[in-house]
Protein backbone atom coordinates (compact mmCIF):
# COMPACT_ATOMS: atom_id res chain seq x y z
CA UNK A 1 0.00 0.00 0.00
CA UNK A 2 2.56 2.28 1.07
CA UNK A 3 4.51 1.17 -2.35
CA UNK A 4 1.25 1.86 -4.05
CA UNK A 5 0.78 5.67 -2.65
CA UNK A 6 4.29 6.50 -3.85
CA UNK A 7 3.74 4.52 -7.34
CA UNK A 8 0.69 7.13 -7.75
CA UNK A 9 2.88 10.09 -7.04
CA UNK A 10 1.11 10.26 -3.63
CA UNK A 11 4.37 9.97 -1.38
CA UNK A 12 4.25 7.29 1.84
CA UNK A 13 2.37 7.66 5.43
CA UNK A 14 4.17 10.18 7.51
CA UNK A 15 4.43 7.48 9.78
CA UNK A 16 7.55 5.03 10.13
CA UNK A 17 6.48 3.33 13.13
CA UNK A 18 2.76 2.00 13.98
CA UNK A 19 0.73 4.34 15.30
CA UNK A 20 -2.75 3.65 17.45
CA UNK A 21 -4.94 5.76 14.81
CA UNK A 22 -3.62 3.50 11.56
CA UNK A 23 -4.22 -0.39 11.47
CA UNK A 24 -4.29 -3.16 8.76
CA UNK A 25 -8.20 -1.98 7.76
CA UNK A 26 -6.95 1.27 6.97
CA UNK A 27 -4.96 0.00 3.94
CA UNK A 28 -8.01 -1.93 2.48
CA UNK A 29 -9.32 -0.93 -1.02
CA UNK A 30 -13.47 -0.29 -1.07
CA UNK A 31 -14.62 -2.86 -3.80
CA UNK A 32 -18.15 -0.79 -4.42
CA UNK A 33 -16.27 2.54 -5.96
CA UNK A 34 -19.48 4.13 -6.95
CA UNK A 35 -19.82 7.67 -7.62
CA UNK A 36 -19.38 9.73 -4.27
CA UNK A 37 -17.96 12.72 -2.28
CA UNK A 38 -16.74 10.01 0.00
CA UNK A 39 -14.00 8.39 -1.32
CA UNK A 40 -11.31 9.30 0.44
CA UNK A 41 -12.60 8.75 4.02
CA UNK A 42 -12.96 4.96 3.22
CA UNK A 43 -10.08 4.04 4.96
CA UNK A 44 -10.92 5.80 8.06
CA UNK A 45 -14.26 4.74 8.04
CA UNK A 46 -12.67 1.02 8.02
CA UNK A 47 -10.62 1.68 10.74
CA UNK A 48 -12.95 3.03 12.66
CA UNK A 49 -15.50 0.10 11.89
CA UNK A 50 -12.50 -2.54 13.26
CA UNK A 51 -11.80 -0.04 16.29
CA UNK A 52 -15.87 0.30 17.27
CA UNK A 53 -17.11 -3.09 16.30
CA UNK A 54 -19.99 -1.48 16.78
CA UNK A 55 -23.82 -4.11 17.19
CA UNK A 56 -25.55 -1.30 14.76
CA UNK A 57 -24.85 0.86 12.39
CA UNK A 58 -27.01 3.79 10.54
CA UNK A 59 -26.12 6.00 7.80
CA UNK A 60 -28.78 8.83 6.79
CA UNK A 61 -27.91 9.63 3.61
CA UNK A 62 -26.33 7.02 1.02
CA UNK A 63 -27.21 7.71 -2.44
CA UNK A 64 -24.93 5.25 -4.29
CA UNK A 65 -24.03 3.93 -1.57
CA UNK A 66 -20.67 4.39 -1.38
CA UNK A 67 -19.62 5.05 2.16
CA UNK A 68 -22.71 2.86 3.58
CA UNK A 69 -20.73 -0.08 1.26
CA UNK A 70 -17.71 0.86 3.12
CA UNK A 71 -18.76 0.30 6.11
CA UNK A 72 -20.63 -2.60 5.09
CA UNK A 73 -18.01 -4.61 3.80
CA UNK A 74 -15.65 -3.36 6.51
CA UNK A 75 -18.20 -5.26 8.92
CA UNK A 76 -17.93 -8.69 6.51
CA UNK A 77 -14.39 -8.44 5.96
CA UNK A 78 -14.30 -8.38 10.26
CA UNK A 79 -16.71 -11.31 10.42
CA UNK A 80 -18.24 -8.55 12.92
CA UNK A 81 -22.22 -9.42 14.13
CA UNK A 82 -22.91 -5.68 12.99
CA UNK A 83 -26.89 -4.92 11.80
CA UNK A 84 -26.75 -1.87 9.25
CA UNK A 85 -29.30 0.25 7.79
CA UNK A 86 -29.03 2.90 5.06
CA UNK A 87 -32.04 5.29 5.26
CA UNK A 88 -32.49 8.02 2.25
CA UNK A 89 -35.47 8.80 0.14
CA UNK A 90 -33.23 8.13 -3.03
CA UNK A 91 -34.58 10.93 -4.69
CA UNK A 92 -31.32 13.60 -4.05
CA UNK A 93 -31.56 17.17 -2.79
CA UNK A 94 -30.65 20.30 -3.18
CA UNK A 95 -27.03 19.76 -3.00
CA UNK A 96 -26.21 16.20 -3.89
CA UNK A 97 -28.51 16.85 -7.11
CA UNK A 98 -32.08 15.46 -7.50
CA UNK A 99 -31.83 11.91 -9.74
CA UNK A 100 -34.00 9.23 -10.61
CA UNK A 101 -34.92 5.33 -9.49
CA UNK A 102 -31.93 3.97 -11.18
CA UNK A 103 -29.50 5.16 -8.32
CA UNK A 104 -31.74 3.16 -6.19
CA UNK A 105 -32.21 0.04 -8.42
CA UNK A 106 -28.10 -0.17 -8.82
CA UNK A 107 -28.04 0.19 -4.76
CA UNK A 108 -30.78 -2.66 -3.86
CA UNK A 109 -28.79 -4.67 -6.78
CA UNK A 110 -24.97 -4.68 -4.52
CA UNK A 111 -26.87 -4.75 -1.66
CA UNK A 112 -28.94 -7.85 -2.73
CA UNK A 113 -25.73 -9.32 -4.15
CA UNK A 114 -23.30 -8.54 -0.98
CA UNK A 115 -24.89 -7.71 1.80
CA UNK A 116 -28.24 -8.89 2.18
CA UNK A 117 -27.81 -11.12 5.64
CA UNK A 118 -27.08 -8.00 7.47
CA UNK A 119 -27.91 -4.93 5.88
CA UNK A 120 -31.08 -3.48 4.91
CA UNK A 121 -31.93 -0.34 2.70
CA UNK A 122 -34.68 1.84 4.29
CA UNK A 123 -36.18 4.44 1.47
CA UNK A 124 -37.83 7.07 3.58
CA UNK A 125 -37.40 10.48 4.48
CA UNK A 126 -34.93 10.12 7.89
CA UNK A 127 -37.65 11.36 10.15
CA UNK A 128 -39.97 8.83 9.12
CA UNK A 129 -37.86 5.57 9.91
CA UNK A 130 -36.85 7.36 13.21
CA UNK A 131 -39.35 4.47 15.09
CA UNK A 132 -38.11 2.12 13.58
CA UNK A 133 -34.68 2.20 16.12
CA UNK A 134 -35.24 1.43 19.55
CA UNK A 135 -33.75 4.01 21.51
CA UNK A 136 -30.43 3.88 22.82
CA UNK A 137 -29.50 1.37 20.21
CA UNK A 138 -27.59 2.95 17.45
CA UNK A 139 -23.53 2.87 18.24
CA UNK A 140 -22.68 4.08 14.90
CA UNK A 141 -24.37 6.58 13.30
CA UNK A 142 -23.05 8.54 9.69
CA UNK A 143 -25.01 11.25 9.28
CA UNK A 144 -24.59 12.78 5.70
CA UNK A 145 -28.41 13.68 4.24
CA UNK A 146 -29.21 17.53 3.63
CA UNK A 147 -26.15 20.17 4.72
CA UNK A 148 -27.46 23.11 5.68
CA UNK A 149 -26.86 23.88 9.63
CA UNK A 150 -31.10 23.41 10.49
CA UNK A 151 -30.76 20.06 8.14
CA UNK A 152 -27.80 18.51 10.26
CA UNK A 153 -28.93 20.14 13.49
CA UNK A 154 -32.36 18.29 13.08
CA UNK A 155 -30.87 15.24 11.89
CA UNK A 156 -28.92 14.94 15.00
CA UNK A 157 -31.34 15.75 17.16
CA UNK A 158 -33.86 13.17 15.44
CA UNK A 159 -31.44 10.24 15.90
CA UNK A 160 -30.23 11.55 18.91
CA UNK A 161 -32.31 9.19 21.49
CA UNK A 162 -31.71 6.56 19.27
CA UNK A 163 -27.59 6.43 20.10
CA UNK A 164 -26.73 3.78 22.48
CA UNK A 165 -24.81 5.33 25.62
CA UNK A 166 -21.35 4.76 23.57
CA UNK A 167 -21.32 5.60 20.12
CA UNK A 168 -19.58 7.02 17.46
CA UNK A 169 -21.50 9.67 15.33
CA UNK A 170 -19.58 10.82 11.89
CA UNK A 171 -20.55 13.94 10.33
CA UNK A 172 -19.85 14.16 6.56
CA UNK A 173 -19.00 18.21 5.06
CA UNK A 174 -17.69 19.66 8.42
CA UNK A 175 -15.08 21.84 6.40
CA UNK A 176 -17.24 22.93 3.59
CA UNK A 177 -17.68 26.46 4.17
CA UNK A 178 -19.46 27.33 0.62
CA UNK A 179 -22.73 27.14 -1.39
CA UNK A 180 -25.06 27.08 1.87
CA UNK A 181 -23.21 24.20 3.53
CA UNK A 182 -23.51 24.66 7.26
CA UNK A 183 -22.57 21.16 8.99
CA UNK A 184 -19.68 23.13 9.89
CA UNK A 185 -21.70 25.22 12.53
CA UNK A 186 -23.07 22.37 14.21
CA UNK A 187 -19.42 20.46 14.34
CA UNK A 188 -18.01 23.79 16.11
CA UNK A 189 -20.84 24.07 18.69
CA UNK A 190 -20.42 19.53 18.82
CA UNK A 191 -16.39 20.63 19.66
CA UNK A 192 -17.26 22.94 21.87
CA UNK A 193 -19.09 20.81 24.01
CA UNK A 194 -17.27 17.64 23.87
CA UNK A 195 -13.35 18.85 23.36
CA UNK A 196 -11.82 15.17 24.53
CA UNK A 197 -13.90 13.29 21.76
CA UNK A 198 -13.98 15.29 18.61
CA UNK A 199 -11.91 15.03 15.78
CA UNK A 200 -12.05 16.77 12.01
CA UNK A 201 -10.23 15.37 9.52
CA UNK A 202 -9.99 18.68 6.93
CA UNK A 203 -9.83 16.57 3.23
CA UNK A 204 -12.91 15.17 1.58
CA UNK A 205 -15.11 17.97 2.50
CA UNK A 206 -14.45 17.20 5.89
CA UNK A 207 -15.31 14.41 8.45
CA UNK A 208 -16.36 15.42 11.87
CA UNK A 209 -15.87 12.61 14.50
CA UNK A 210 -17.85 12.48 17.79
CA UNK A 211 -17.46 10.12 20.32
CA UNK A 212 -20.14 9.55 23.19
CA UNK A 213 -19.46 7.49 26.61
CA UNK A 214 -17.49 4.61 27.60
CA UNK A 215 -15.14 4.05 24.46
CA UNK A 216 -13.24 1.41 23.64
CA UNK A 217 -9.28 1.68 23.84
CA UNK A 218 -8.77 2.34 20.55
CA UNK A 219 -10.74 5.21 20.03
CA UNK A 220 -9.64 6.49 23.72
CA UNK A 221 -6.20 7.03 21.94
CA UNK A 222 -7.63 7.65 18.52
CA UNK A 223 -8.80 11.16 20.24
CA UNK A 224 -6.05 11.26 22.61
CA UNK A 225 -3.61 11.26 18.96
CA UNK A 226 -6.04 14.02 17.59
CA UNK A 227 -5.58 16.49 20.54
CA UNK A 228 -1.66 16.11 20.54
CA UNK A 229 -0.84 15.27 17.00
CA UNK A 230 -3.54 16.51 15.36
CA UNK A 231 -1.78 17.09 11.58
CA UNK A 232 -0.19 13.50 11.40
CA UNK A 233 -3.49 12.11 11.70
CA UNK A 234 -5.23 14.14 9.34
CA UNK A 235 -1.31 13.85 7.19
CA UNK A 236 -2.05 10.21 7.31
CA UNK A 237 -5.67 10.00 6.31
CA UNK A 238 -5.85 12.48 3.64
CA UNK A 239 -2.71 10.36 2.24
CA UNK A 240 -4.98 6.85 2.36
CA UNK A 241 -7.90 8.65 1.25
CA UNK A 242 -5.75 10.52 -1.75
CA UNK A 243 -4.70 6.59 -3.09
CA UNK A 244 -8.62 5.65 -2.77
CA UNK A 245 -9.52 8.82 -4.74
CA UNK A 246 -6.61 8.09 -7.18
CA UNK A 247 -7.60 4.33 -7.94
CA UNK A 248 -11.20 5.49 -8.26
CA UNK A 249 -9.98 8.01 -10.88
CA UNK A 250 -8.32 5.56 -12.51
CA UNK A 251 -11.15 2.61 -12.45
CA UNK A 252 -13.15 5.45 -13.88
CA UNK A 253 -11.04 6.42 -16.87
CA UNK A 254 -10.48 2.38 -17.56
CA UNK A 255 -14.05 2.37 -17.56
CA UNK A 256 -14.94 5.67 -19.74
CA UNK A 257 -11.83 3.79 -21.96
CA UNK A 258 -13.55 0.49 -22.21
CA UNK A 259 -16.96 2.04 -23.15
CA UNK A 260 -15.35 3.78 -25.60
CA UNK A 261 -13.92 0.45 -27.55
CA UNK A 262 -17.04 -0.96 -26.82
CA UNK A 263 -18.84 2.43 -28.59
CA UNK A 264 -16.21 1.95 -31.50
CA UNK A 265 -16.58 -2.19 -31.95
CA UNK A 266 -20.61 -1.60 -32.52
CA UNK A 267 -20.13 1.70 -34.60
CA UNK A 268 -17.13 -0.83 -37.15
CA UNK A 269 -19.87 -4.02 -36.82
CA UNK A 270 -22.76 -1.33 -37.86
CA UNK A 271 -20.47 0.15 -40.92
CA UNK A 272 -19.24 -4.27 -41.31
CA UNK A 273 -23.18 -5.06 -41.81
CA UNK A 274 -23.92 -2.11 -43.78
CA UNK A 275 -20.84 -3.05 -46.32
CA UNK A 276 -22.27 -6.20 -46.20
CA UNK A 277 -25.57 -5.65 -47.42
CA UNK A 278 -23.70 -3.50 -49.78
CA UNK A 279 -21.79 -6.60 -51.42
CA UNK A 280 -25.44 -8.61 -51.68
CA UNK A 281 -27.03 -5.70 -53.58
CA UNK A 282 -23.90 -5.25 -55.99
CA UNK A 283 -23.90 -8.79 -56.12
CA UNK A 284 -27.53 -8.75 -57.15
CA UNK A 285 -26.94 -6.17 -59.57
CA UNK A 286 -24.48 -7.96 -61.55
CA UNK A 287 -26.01 -10.94 -61.82
CA UNK A 288 -29.18 -9.22 -62.98
CA UNK A 289 -26.59 -7.83 -65.38
CA UNK A 290 -25.65 -10.73 -66.56
CA UNK A 291 -29.51 -12.66 -66.32
CA UNK A 292 -30.01 -9.33 -69.06
CA UNK A 293 -26.98 -9.82 -71.38
CA UNK A 294 -27.26 -13.40 -71.46
CA UNK A 295 -31.00 -13.53 -72.48
CA UNK A 296 -32.12 -15.06 -75.71
CA UNK A 297 -34.07 -11.87 -76.45
CA UNK A 298 -31.19 -9.55 -75.72
CA UNK A 299 -28.88 -11.87 -78.26
CA UNK A 300 -31.71 -12.06 -80.47
CA UNK A 301 -32.10 -7.92 -80.58
CA UNK A 302 -28.06 -7.61 -80.95
CA UNK A 303 -28.24 -6.95 -85.50
CA UNK A 304 -30.71 -4.18 -84.43
CA UNK A 305 -28.74 -2.38 -81.58
CA UNK A 306 -25.90 -3.07 -84.04
CA UNK A 307 -27.50 -1.08 -86.75
CA UNK A 308 -29.10 1.97 -84.07
CA UNK A 309 -25.62 2.10 -83.09
CA UNK A 310 -24.09 2.47 -86.66
CA UNK A 311 -26.75 5.05 -87.89
CA UNK A 312 -25.72 7.26 -84.63
CA UNK A 313 -22.33 7.45 -85.64
CA UNK A 314 -23.18 8.83 -88.83
C1 LIG B 1 -24.67 13.68 0.05
S1 LIG B 1 -25.77 12.44 -0.38
C2 LIG B 1 -25.11 11.04 0.46
C3 LIG B 1 -23.78 10.62 -0.04
C4 LIG B 1 -23.31 9.25 0.40
N1 LIG B 1 -23.18 9.14 1.83
C5 LIG B 1 -22.04 8.85 -0.30
O1 LIG B 1 -21.32 7.99 0.24
O2 LIG B 1 -21.74 9.34 -1.40
C6 LIG B 1 -27.20 12.88 0.48
C7 LIG B 1 -28.38 11.94 0.33
O3 LIG B 1 -29.31 12.23 1.38
C8 LIG B 1 -30.61 12.07 0.91
N2 LIG B 1 -31.47 12.90 1.78
C9 LIG B 1 -31.30 14.21 2.08
N3 LIG B 1 -32.21 14.60 2.98
C10 LIG B 1 -32.99 13.53 3.26
C11 LIG B 1 -34.08 13.29 4.15
N4 LIG B 1 -34.56 14.25 4.93
N5 LIG B 1 -34.62 12.05 4.18
C12 LIG B 1 -34.13 11.06 3.38
N6 LIG B 1 -33.08 11.23 2.53
C13 LIG B 1 -32.51 12.43 2.48
C14 LIG B 1 -30.58 12.46 -0.54
O4 LIG B 1 -31.59 11.76 -1.25
C15 LIG B 1 -29.15 12.06 -0.96
O5 LIG B 1 -29.17 10.82 -1.62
Amino acid sequence: MMRGASALGLGDITTETPVSWVGKASYWSPTHVVPSAWHEHAPFAFWLVDALRPSTFVELGSHNGFSYFAVCEAVQRLGLDTSCSAIDSWEGDEHAGFYGDDVYRSVTEINEASYSGFSRLIRSYFSDAVDQFEDGSIELLHIDGRHRYEDAVEDFETYRPKLAATAVVIFHDTFEFERGFGVHRLWAELCERYPDSTFQFEHGHGLGVLGLGDLPQPLVDFFAAGRADPDAVRADYARLGAVVTARAGLMQERSDALAAVERQEAELGAVRLHATQLEIELQRARDRFTEVTDSTVWRATSPLRRLVDRARRR
